[in-house]
């Protein structure tokens, strides 16, 4: 077979493949299976870029890198829908109708109002050509890269029925699985969880990295179909004929002949919609005869046929029965409204966060106050105000503590953040439990049979106070300790053990100091290759590594200096846990590449990849993780994936085979 045709073959079925994954929930290949066909894919475009088909699902994976986004001015002005909250209004609604349809009978398409961002995609001769933003309705951002990552979206159209030209619109969202593991993520590196899914997409979809928005697994359900010859007379049609050719609709809509119908639609799924993989805040109900929408047109802002119907943002009132103060992992103190009990949008509240001191202030929060509480886009409650109607003379303001509430120790207000820090990290209980945690999960030093559990009564017990003397641990530790039989203590012994060859990677991840998550810890580890140098590094060696800034630099250097957490290094060098990975050792050769940096990527005949660093760092070069503007020269082997080299490209940066780079050193 020609390498052309090998290249559809593998388009199409990967296509197949995914299809079957992402719209019928079926797994018809191993996830290894599909990675290298996948690859082989990546590579052969690489080779014969002009053979890549615009449907490839090599797009899905994003890697292309927009500095601004170009506006685009919209066919058709993205408008936006009147408001109703209740059935007053809604009927109100239903008589303007049947003002203008007089005598006439029609029916009404009933749908969730998707809380999300609204996204225009125009194809053109079956193709996917363009993902627009709702921008200011009249012109958007063209965000193309970003929304091709969205796969349950097509990127090719094979259907007489759909025009040459046509464009698709719907709600982009952030689903809330993928929300929640961002968002752990997040508060595992002690940084602050996004907000609410309405702005992480938003956030997500203007990124300039889509490898990155790809990463996130955003989706999408279209609800409207636009253009100059639309091959369907209702908007029921077009709902039928979009899902039927592959695009996402979601498949909670109905049609209702009457306005009792919308009114029973409401009720059902006031409570539905909070089984769904997005939030929704409200239902949209639309005429579903095009010749009627036609007949009833538009006002400026929006259409005389649809109105949205917004559930009432749930708010309960309750009376705050005092203010705690969480101590988190990194010593984050969280002020927690400890509530009397209420019911709210389907659970019962019992505790609220009040984020910081900032927040408190701006809420006035006093003793016994009776607040207002709302669930809305946030999943999390949130005190959004305080009843000073019900506030009692004399009741006292709360004042954020000036000492930790666990250990006493001192607090600490970083400048430009909101949050206060408890010092005494290595004396804190919650901070010592929190990094013990932190030190034992997958992906850090992955102690598989060690649970919080354990953790915490080992911590109760005083049998293990730090992260170091897990590896004091032996069977007489758990003498006396209920629930522990011979074999579970001999499991965990044996993932203690186990973890002892843990790459440093995943070690220096799981320090848990403070800002330096997973990807930081291997850029670190890449730039220092052990612990002891990292130790060693000035404030102007930390931040000479790439994506390593002010804020992570600081907080190494603090690390570092503090007395108690060497110790725990030095009984972690004891216990033989790797504090280093391999390099290769470094002779000045020459300085042909002095002041050049490079970006090594791919495979090399000649080389290792550790050996041909080795070569440039010992000819004066730099090695870099990644290509910016700065960069000198891309050394690109063998199988290179795909984004470096249009990255590269795009910053017009030198790309170097193996053989240019030999012929360069010399
Ligand atoms: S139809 C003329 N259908 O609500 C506008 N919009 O306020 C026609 N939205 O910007 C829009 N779910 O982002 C429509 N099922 C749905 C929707 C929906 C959410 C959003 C959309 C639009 C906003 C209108």
């Amino acid at each position: 077979m020609d390498i052309q045709s090998r290249m559809h073959e593998l388009v199409k079925q990967i296509n197949q493949f995914n299809d079957a994954y992402y719209q019928n929930n079926e797994s018809l290949i191993s996830d290894q299976a599909f990675d290298e066909l996948m690859l082989e894919l990546q590579q052969l475009e690489l080779q014969n870029p002009l053979f890549a088909l615009p449907d490839s699902p090599t797009q899905r994976v994003g890697g292309t890198i927009t500095k601004t986004f170009q506006s685009v001015t919209h066919q058709f002005p993205m408008l936006s829908l009147g408001n109703t909250y209740n059935e007053v209004d809604l009927r109100e609604f239903d008589e303007r109708i049947r003002k203008v349809l007089v005598d006439e009978s029609f029916e009404y398409i009933c749908e969730l109002k998707f809380d999300g961002v609204a996204l225009s995609f125009w194809y053109e001769n079956g193709q996917l050509i363009k993902g627009v933003t709702r921008g200011d309705g009249t012109r958007g951002d063209d965000i193309t890269a970003n929304v091709k990552t969205i796969r349950s979206i097509p990127l090719q159209i094979n259907n007489k029925q759909f025009p040459n030209s046509f464009e698709v619109r719907g709600e982009g969202f952030m689903p809330i699985t993928s929300f929640e593991k961002i968002n752990e993520e997040k508060i595992a590196k002690g940084d602050a969880p996004l907000a609410n899914p309405r702005n992480a997409a938003s956030g997500t979809f203007k990124m300039q990295d889509s490898a990155e928005v790809a990463r996130r697994y955003m989706d999408c359900y279209i609800y409207s179909f636009l253009g100059n010859e639309i091959p369907f007379q209702t908007h029921e049609d077009g709902l039928l004929l979009l899902s039927q050719h592959g695009f996402p609709v979601s498949q909670t809509w109905k049609k209702c002949q009457h306005i009792e119908d919308v009114l029973a639609y409401i009720t059902e799924w006031d409570e539905k919609r909070n089984n769904l993989p997005l939030n929704t805040d409200g239902i949209v109900i639309k005429i579903n005869d095009l010749g009627q929408q036609e007949r009833l047109g538009y006002t400026a802002k929006s259409p005389r046929w649809a109105i949205a119907y917004k559930y009432p943002s749930e708010i309960a009132h309750t009376k705050i029965e005092s203010l705690s103060y969480q101590v988190g992992r990194t010593g984050n103190i969280t002020p927690v409204a400890n509530l009397q009990p209420v019911y709210l949008a389907g659970t019962v509240i019992k505790r609220a966060s009040v984020h910081n001191a900032n927040e408190i202030q701006r809420l006035d929060l006093h003793e016994n106050d009776i607040v207002f509480i709302e669930k809305g886009g946030e999943i999390i409650p949130k005190i959004t105000g305080v009843d000073l109607t019900k506030r009692k003379s004399g009741a006292q303001a709360f004042i954020f503590p000036s000492k930790c509430p666990e250990c006493d120790g001192e607090l600490i207000r970083l400048e430009g953040e909101a949050n206060h820090y408890c010092i005494n990290e290595t004396a804190c209980p919650p901070q010592i439990k929190g990094k013990i945690e932190h030190f034992i999960q997958r992906k850090a030093l992955n102690i598989e049979n060690l649970g919080v559990e354990t953790i915490d009564l080992l911590f109760e017990k005083g049998i293990v106070k730090n992260i170091a003397e897990i590896y004091q641990l032996n069977e007489l530790s758990f003498w006396g300790l209920e629930g522990f039989q011979q074999k579970s203590i001999s499991n965990i012994l044996q993932s203690i053990e186990k973890s002892k060859s843990i790459p440093f990677r995943q070690v220096l991840f799981g320090l848990g100091i403070r800002h330096v998550g997973a990807t930081i810890a291997e850029k670190l580890v890449l730039a220092f290759h052990s612990l002891d140098k990292l130790a060693e590094a000035t404030y102007d060696e930390l931040i000479a590594v790439p994506e390593i800034g002010d804020r992570i630099a600081l907080s190494i250097l603090d690390y570092f200096s503090n007395p108690s957490q060497v110790e725990i290094i030095r009984q972690l060098r004891e216990a033989h846990i790797q504090l280093s990975e391999e390099i290769v050792e470094i002779v000045l050769e020459g300085e042909s590449l002095v002041g050049k940096t490079f970006v090594i990527s791919g495979v090399f005949e000649n080389f290792e990849r550790e050996e041909l660093k080795a070569k440039i760092i010992a000819n004066g070069g730099k090695v870099v993780s990644s290509i910016s503007s700065k960069l000198d020269y891309l050394v690109a082997g063998n199988n290179m994936g795909p984004a470096k080299l249009e990255k590269a490209n795009q910053l017009n940066i030198k790309i170097l085979s193996e053989e240019a780079f030999l012929k360069l050193l010399s």
